[in-house]
């Protein structure tokens, strides 16, 4: 069997259209774009680049983008002033402050000084405790966009086995509590799980979201499964990448020319016994991005005429 691929690239280009259409109707109804503002700290040559394709997709979405960029050494108190003055800007519905942060701030207390409402990320305690309850309002944006991937591919989710493995608060935890109120049967694994292969193939759907680079081949994979590969790991050393991508052409030109390649956490032989399954890149990323929009046009909608409104 070869694995189907879920086309992420494909469902983010038709999300962030149908966002900008909305905002563009938002706008001839004589009513703000929505506003993102979103904060660098640092020189982190990743979030450079995570920053930019997110202002990017803001601009192309018809919003307002309000960009923070501040030096390595910022202080706590600095940014949590910022914070401060955006929670209370209303041209801003959405702010987001990209990690990971300089060592002298402490990043969940920054996550916390955001205003709930504003918090487009979905990092917020409120936000992740209203996804516990089961009344979601603002998703953490990567694990909603992997249930939008698994929805888009019509399978009946209910009653499903949902193996995610990493358990961080930003990708692992929400995703088990999105497949949870889909009414999955969800086990959560770890770096000190037990029989780690052995519990993946109990998956119908299997997310993975370690940050280890194809750890997760074949022989973690329930023959027919659903395969959701989160991961996201840079290899620029040759040997590394021939023991993934030996004898593919595309990737080796692509290598050639740029001296590395992503790779995600799932081995390309895992698509030999997956029914279906998310490809690096192109799969999970793109959609991630496509929710942050989502997420700012929702923010914008809970702050109608001023009022702080819990749903949209
Ligand atoms: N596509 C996107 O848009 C997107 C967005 C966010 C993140 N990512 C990627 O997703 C991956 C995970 O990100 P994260 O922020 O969740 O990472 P993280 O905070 O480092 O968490 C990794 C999780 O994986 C578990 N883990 C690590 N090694 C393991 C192993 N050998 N066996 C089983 N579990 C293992 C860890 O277990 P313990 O808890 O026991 O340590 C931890 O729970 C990274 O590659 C990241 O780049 C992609």
């Amino acid at each position: 069997m070869t694995a189907r691929i879920i086309d992420g690239k494909a469902r983010a280009l038709r999300l962030t259209s149908e966002v900008a259409a909305g905002v563009a109707a938002r706008v001839a109804a004589g009513k703000p774009p929505p506003g993102l503002a979103v904060v660098l700290v640092g020189d982190n040559p990743a979030s450079h680049v995570y920053v930019r394709n997110k202002r990017r997709m803001t601009d192309t979405s018809g919003m307002r983008s309000f960009a923070h960029d501040l030096p390595a050494t910022t202080s706590q108190a600095d940014l949590l002033a910022l914070i401060d003055a955006l929670n209370v800007d209303p041209a801003v519905n959405g702010i987001l402050v990209q990690l990971p942060l300089p060592p002298q701030i402490d990043a969940d207390l920054v996550t916390e000084r955001i205003d709930p409402l504003k918090d487009v990320d979905g990092f917020h305690p409120y936000n992740i405790g209203r996804l516990v309850l089961k009344r979601p309002t603002l998703r953490p944006c990567t694990p909603y966009g992997c249930m939008t991937l698994l929805k888009d591919t019509g399978e009946d989710l209910i009653g499903k086995h949902a193996v995610v493995i990493g358990q961080s608060n930003i990708v692992g935890r929400p995703m088990a509590l999105e497949l949870l109120m889909e009414r999955c049967t969800v086990t959560i694994c770890h770096s000190k799980t037990r029989d780690l292969p052995g519990t993946c193939r109990r998956g119908d759907i299997l997310v993975c979201a370690m940050g280890r680079a194809g750890m997760i081949t074949k022989d973690y994979v329930k023959p027919g499964a659903t395969v959701v590969d989160v991961g996201m790991n840079k290899i620029t050393d040759r040997a590394e990448f021939e023991k993934f991508f030996k004898g593919n052409e595309k990737r080796e030109a692509a290598f050639a020319k740029n001296g590395s390649t992503l790779i995600g956490d799932v081995h390309p032989n895992a698509a030999e016994v997956a029914g279906k399954i998310t490809p690096v890149p192109g799969g999970v990323g793109p959609l991630t991005i496509a929710m942050l929009m989502v997420n700012t046009v929702t923010a914008a909608k809970m702050r109608r005429g001023g009022k702080l409104k819990a749903s949209a």
